[in-house]
């Protein structure tokens, strides 16, 4: 009923002046027509009228929060599905059946491929949105192709594509990480992270939920839940009620969201708050990554000080060991108790730091550069801002290391110069405008 009640009028209908003439018009046609004419006239109106209530294809399949490249999702035929699943099966006995969203994305592109090398099965999604350089992202799925991971291109916000995959594949477990990332965007771009960071996380877990089996499902959270927090080193049981960005908002929100999915549905839920990740392939938008851009191209890099005039500090954590925490928490994740969107008994929920446990200076930051790149940066101190970043991070990471066997192994110089060889082999041979 709600739908027809929700018809728009149309202006002018009802004016009787007009509306008389032709109403007694049809009157007289009315009676001039045979019976079986009239019912097919009624049939085809009725039709008619069926057509215009109902909404149009496309856009039922998908919620409201649609990002621009989901409305070019390219998915179904034999031969699609013929690709997913060959994607996801598992070449290992016993291996893993992953969904990981946001493959291609930095994270995703290192945890696929990781977990494609030992047998797991994996099919990527991802919306190949244009918060940074896409061309960086379509090279990352030419590395997965190779690897043989195929990558769907659609949005996580796409609950007919997500069921689709799901009735194609039983996926085990899902490797949750797309995102909208970025601290400093979400002054120009606030929907951008309510979309995917909680739109597209629910939408995500509904449909895990109502798949038979349920999968296990593992997520990024971020190290910027712990916001303003001051005691340190960081740890799962402090309080993250202090926020300084609406990431860190929206992230911490996902932490609740999965909460009630583990709660009412019995989905296994492991959230992983990673410490400032990087690495090759890493992302445009995070500072190591444009200050070696930009202090090989000569350009001035703003380094920002804390107010008492200290340098800013992060945990900076190398790729290889994320993927080796992503791996441990997936391998460790109970099954979910649910099935098709009923809770049978109560499942497993994890939250754990993923960090390295030892904060660097910005600043030393800068040095490592400047003696790998073999260049001096110029550089402009400024106080930071205040526009989401904090003044330092710093992971305790006890939980991980006992409960999944979580153990950093890569120091900042040591991993910063595989960035930097990446980097000068990937800019040198795509001779773009980097
Ligand atoms: N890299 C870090 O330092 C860091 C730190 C803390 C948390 N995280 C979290 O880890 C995860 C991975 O981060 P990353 O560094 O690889 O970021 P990334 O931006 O490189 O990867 C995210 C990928 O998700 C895709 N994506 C975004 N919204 C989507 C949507 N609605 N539907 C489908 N795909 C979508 C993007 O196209 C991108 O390829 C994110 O959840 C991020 O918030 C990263």
């Amino acid at each position: 009923m709600s739908h027809l009640d929700d018809l728009p009028s149309t202006p002018g209908k009802y004016k009787t002046d007009k509306a008389l003439p032709y109403g007694i018009l049809h009157h007289h046609r009315y009676l001039r027509l045979s019976k079986p004419t009239l019912w097919a006239s009624l049939f085809l109106a009725l039709f008619l009228f069926y057509l215009l209530l109902s909404p149009p294809p496309t856009p039922s399949r998908r919620n409201l929060n649609d990002s621009p490249s989901s409305l070019s999702a390219k998915y179904g035929g034999s031969q699609w599905e013929k690709q997913v699943r060959k994607s996801a099966h598992p070449r290992s006995p016993g291996g893993l059946t992953v969904l990981v969203t946001g493959a291609a994305g930095f994270v995703g592109t290192h945890v696929s491929i990781a977990l494609r090398r030992r047998g797991d099965g994996v099919l990527g999604l991802d919306n190949f949105n244009k918060y940074y350089d896409p061309k960086l992202k379509r090279a990352r799925q030419g590395l997965l192709e190779r690897s043989g991971v195929f990558v769907v291109e659609g949005d996580i916000n796409d609950a007919v594509l997500l069921k689709k995959l799901f009735d194609v594949v039983l996926f085990t477990h899902v490797m949750h990480l797309a995102a909208q990332a970025g601290v400093r965007y979400a002054m120009q771009n606030p929907g951008s992270y309510v979309n995917s960071n909680i739109a597209g996380f629910v939408n995500l877990l509904e449909v895990s939920k109502s798949a038979n089996p349920q999968p296990a499902v593992v997520w990024a959270s971020s190290s910027s839940v712990y916001g303003l927090n001051t005691k340190v080193p960081f740890s799962e049981k402090d309080r993250t009620d202090h926020p300084a960005s609406l990431y860190a908002a929206t992230k911490k929100a996902g932490e609740g969201i999965a909460h009630t999915y583990n709660h009412i549905y019995g989905l296994s839920l492991t959230g992983l708050r990673f410490f400032t990740v990087y690495g090759p392939w890493g992302r445009p938008d995070m500072a190591y990554f444009f200050f070696t851009k930009d202090i090989l191209k000569g350009k001035t890099i703003t380094v920002f000080e804390s107010p008492d005039k200290g340098s800013v500090a992060r945990d900076f954590t190398y790729i290889d060991d994320i993927v080796k925490g992503c791996l441990g928490a997936l391998d460790t994740a109970e099954k979910s108790t649910g099935s098709g969107g009923k809770k049978k008994g109560p499942a497993m929920f994890r939250i754990y730091n993923l960090g390295n446990t030892s904060p660097v200076p910005v600043t030393k930051l800068v040095k490592i550069l400047e003696k790998l790149l073999k260049m001096k940066a110029k550089k402009k101190v400024m106080p930071l801002p205040r526009n989401g970043d904090v003044e330092f991070t710093h992971a305790n990471i006890t939980l991980a290391q006992s409960e999944i066997g979580y153990k950093p192994a890569v120091d900042l110089e040591t991993g910063l110069k595989k960035f930097v060889k990446w980097y000068m082999g990937f800019y040198s041979k795509k001779k773009s405008s980097w």
